[in-house]
């Protein structure tokens, strides 16, 4: 791994070596910036960038890519600005690290803010934020307040039933977690159990689930904790928050092990030129006040121990999660991505 210091003297010439050397502390200031390569959106992570440069007077810029990110850091090479990456989903932080664009990180701060199953054992990516897959349960047609994950492909649920696409992270997340406590047979007869009982074809986004429920399409639907916070308090579209008003959140366990939680996190680019900078900004977002942001502003679980959700997320009831890694977890992503086309969970009903 070529060093910062290398790789900085390569972009700055002779000439700009001479003149960083004379100017010192001057020049270092006047570097102190952390680029962020974010899948993230970035109304998403605003105030808590703002919140760290406000603290530190280091200055933020983001580059918010909706694909692509690993591809274009690696492409980029050791000239890459890309000082820390931020995205959602446990696949897709494995996936970086697969790509050899982060670096290890080994940081007492860090480690001791953020529990060991939510970070990579080797350092390599952080998890910030959790997000739990729960059932969106119509209020007017489903009288339990609980559910495990394998009630959801008992017949008696037969037609109830909405869902995204099988193939979207969210649900290849939640699959591979069943994989990993049942094995791929149980899980697969499993699956054709809960194809079976869908109401429709998957089809839409997590909010989308809701609203069919509102519209008397399903009964029950898998769904993530924040987007029932972002409908309820949506002001900017209002119709959302009829379509939460007609569910509530219902915390499935898989066989009492727990709720299956999902992750955003970060992790440091390989080739970060900023890497102090960069290692500041890690810090400040696994820090009790980045987590009571997340927390208050867009309805995540904080990963830190003794930081309470919202008032919102609160109301959904309380959270026991799933404590196997997630690291493992991923392992079987593949695994359920293939059982997915295998059983024809996208084809929907009856097919
Ligand atoms: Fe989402």
């Amino acid at each position: 791994m070529p060093s910062i210091a290398g790789s900085a003297l390569l972009r700055l010439g002779a000439s700009a070596i001479a003149a960083t050397l004379v100017l010192g502390p001057l020049a270092a200031a006047a570097q102190e910036r952390v680029n962020i390569y974010s899948y993230r959106q970035p109304e998403l992570i605003k105030p808590v960038l703002d919140a760290f440069t406000e603290e530190t007077g280091i200055e933020t810029e983001v580059l918010f890519l909706d694909r692509g990110l690993e591809e274009r850091i690696a492409a980029e090479g050791v000239n890459s600005p890309a000082d820390v990456i931020l995205t959602v989903d446990i696949a897709r932080l494995a996936a970086v690290k697969d790509r050899g664009v982060t670096q290890a990180v080994d940081d007492e701060t860090i480690a001791a803010n953020i529990p060991a199953e939510y970070r990579d054992p080797e350092g390599e990516w952080f998890g910030l934020t959790r997000r739990a897959r729960v059932v969106y349960a119509s209020r007017e047609r489903v009288e339990q307040d609980e559910m495990s994950y394998a009630d959801l492909a008992d017949p008696a649920n037969e037609g109830r039933i909405c869902i995204r696409s099988g193939q979207h992270d969210y649900n290849l997340a939640l699959f591979a977690a069943l994989i990993a406590h049942w094995g791929e047979e149980k899980t697969e007869e499993w699956m054709r159990g809960f194809k079976a009982n869908l109401a429709r074809r998957p089809d839409g986004n997590d909010r989308g689930q809701a609203q069919a429920i509102f519209a008397g399409e399903c009964d029950l639907a898998l769904g993530n904790t924040y987007y029932v916070g972002l409908m309820r308090n949506n002001e900017s579209e209002p119709e959302q928050k009829d379509w939460e008003a007609a569910i509530k959140v219902i915390f499935p366990s898989i066989d009492g092990d727990g709720t299956h939680v999902n992750i955003s996190g970060m992790a440091l680019a390989r080739h970060a030129p900023n890497r102090e900078s960069a290692l500041e900004l890690m810090r400040f977002l696994s820090s009790e006040r980045a987590q009571q942001i997340y927390a208050e502003q867009v309805y995540e679980y904080p990963v830190m121990a003794g930081v309470e959700p919202s008032e919102t997320v609160k109301s959904f009831g309380e959270l026991n999660a799933d404590t196997l890694p997630l690291a493992d977890i991923a392992q079987h992503r593949r695994a359920a991505s293939e059982m997915v086309d295998r059983v024809g969970l996208d084809d929907g009903p009856g097919s």
